[in-house]
């Protein structure tokens, strides 16, 4: 199915318009994006190591389902046939992680060199597409024999972090320049140690804190390492952020409000930017943080972007009695939602971009991820329109725009994501693809979606 055959025009025209490309810079980085466990599959060949995701999503309960990773989108084995696809997209850069499992099996310790050669070659093909390679270290895979030795609340996985990140970096810092320590460490403390429903799927405050704290002294001594192995590497963080607004005007809900900022938001950015961990938190938590002379230095190590998800705001009401932070999302009535049930509100990405800029000072950002599941029709001839994750793209990339015209220095916007993949604990049947992925046969499909990324693309080049 080619493109203009899967070209839905009735969105097409008046979405268009709504975008102005003309405040994006002319390098602008037009990108998909995706994470090793997600699409690779292969879990088991040259060498790959078994991760905490294989261990979570092979327990029975943990994933809808009783979906797992083993052989998700193949891109192992199909990775050039994804870059064609990146091709025809028009897309020029590519965000992806490298799987610590396949590289340093053993977590710690001896490299496999089938593991980095598999990145070495993704490396090069990417490039001879033109398309610039952003590399992520950690997108949530933490070998399972680190996890067996304590994993990220013990100090000695941020220290295995760095080396292994030193590894990578050695290896294809030659050709790569955009680089990303973690993806998301929120999800990996909060939702992997405190709420359970991530690998490792722990339910430990202490646990999350600790883990939350070895994640960014993690991000921060990986950070000197890439230096260190890629002087001419350009180092960033990723988090997911959300706007948090208090769902009435009580005092009790105005706090709640502040801690979910506190605990999604601030607890993240500011001790990256030197701020340290926010005091307010550190009272929320009550968790002795497992703090060493020179730490924060560390994790402040100075980065040259930062990176942006971006997927829903949150409406927050105080809930005493529930877990820290002791606040709790609400829906909305009446607003619309995507297939993951999470409400749609493109102002929020431009509130999050002006807040980097503006409160965090940021210099360069790219918004890193950003995307929306709904569930998709195939039409009789294979064809997948898929107007609303259109209508999602534009309303977002429209919002970006803005952004960039109120001076947020954005340099990229990388869809979530470019095929449809294995969404963690929702499993297959929730799709993020702008290329739909038939499990069964592995066929890849543009959808509308994918069409219309495409055309905002070209129309951008031919300002
Ligand atoms: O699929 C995930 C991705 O791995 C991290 N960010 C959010 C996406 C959608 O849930």
């Amino acid at each position: 199915m080619t493109l203009s055959e899967t070209r839905l025009d009735t969105v097409h025209a008046t979405a268009h318009g709504a975008v102005d490309l003309g405040a994006l810079p002319r390098d602008f980085a037009w990108g998909t994006a995706t994470s090793a466990y997600q699409i690779e599959g292969a879990v088991a060949e040259d060498g790959r190591s078994p991760s905490i995701w294989d261990t979570f999503s092979h327990t029975p309960g943990t994933i809808d389902g009783g979906h797992h990773g083993d052989t998700a989108c193949d891109h192992y084995h199909r990775w050039r046939d994804d870059i064609a696809l990146m091709k025809e997209l028009g897309t020029n850069a590519y965000r992806f992680s490298v799987a610590w499992p396949r590289v340093v099996p053993g977590g710690d310790g001896p490299v496999n060199a089938k593991g980095l050669d598999f990145y070495d070659q993704l490396v090069d093909g990417l490039l001879a597409a033109g398309i610039t390679p952003s590399v992520t270290l950690y997108h949530w895979d933490l070998p399972q024999v680190l996890q067996d030795r304590g994993g990220w609340p013990e100090r000695a996985t941020a220290e295995a972090f760095a080396s292994y990140a030193h590894v990578v970096a050695e290896r294809l810092g030659d050709r790569v320049t955009q680089w990303t320590t973690l993806n998301e460490p929120l999800c990996s403390a909060w939702i992997g140690h405190l709420e359970g429903k991530m690998a490792p799927g722990l339910t430990d405050l202490t646990a999350a804190v600790r883990a939350s704290y070895h994640l960014l002294l993690g991000h921060g001594l990986a950070t000197r390492a890439i230096r260190a192995a890629a002087p001419g590497a350009r180092i960033g963080i990723v988090n997911n952020l959300s706007t948090v607004e208090a769902a009435t005007d009580s005092d009790a809900d105005r706090a709640a409000a502040v801690r979910m900022d506190g605990h999604v938001n601030r607890w993240w950015l500011d001790p990256v930017h030197g701020r340290g961990f926010p005091a307010d938190m550190r009272e929320v938590y009550g968790v002795d943080l497992p703090e060493r002379p020179g730490d924060l230095d560390a994790i402040a190590a100075p980065l040259d972007w930062i990176g942006l998800n971006y997927y829903f705001p949150q409406t927050v009401v105080a809930d005493p009695t529930g877990p820290a932070p002791h606040a709790r999302q609400i829906d909305l009535p009446g607003v619309p939602r995507t297939g993951m049930d999470w409400e749609v509100d493109a102002n929020g990405i431009e509130t999050l971009l002006m807040r980097l800029a503006e409160e965090y000072g940021a210099r360069r950002i790219h918004v890193t991820e950003n995307g929306s599941s709904y569930p998709d029709t195939v039409g009789p001839d294979g064809s997948v329109h898929d107007p609303e994750r259109a209508a999602y793209l534009i309303a977002h990339l429209a919002a970006c725009a803005r952004a960039a015209r109120r001076g947020a220095p954005l340099a990229g916007y990388y869809a979530w994501s470019l095929l449809d993949n294995f969404e963690w604990a929702y499993g297959y049947d929730k799709r993020f693809g702008l290329v739909r992925v038939d499990y069964d046969t592995q066929e890849r499909t543009v959808k509308t979606s994918g069409a219309h990324y495409a055309d905002l693309i070209a129309a951008h080049r031919a300002l």
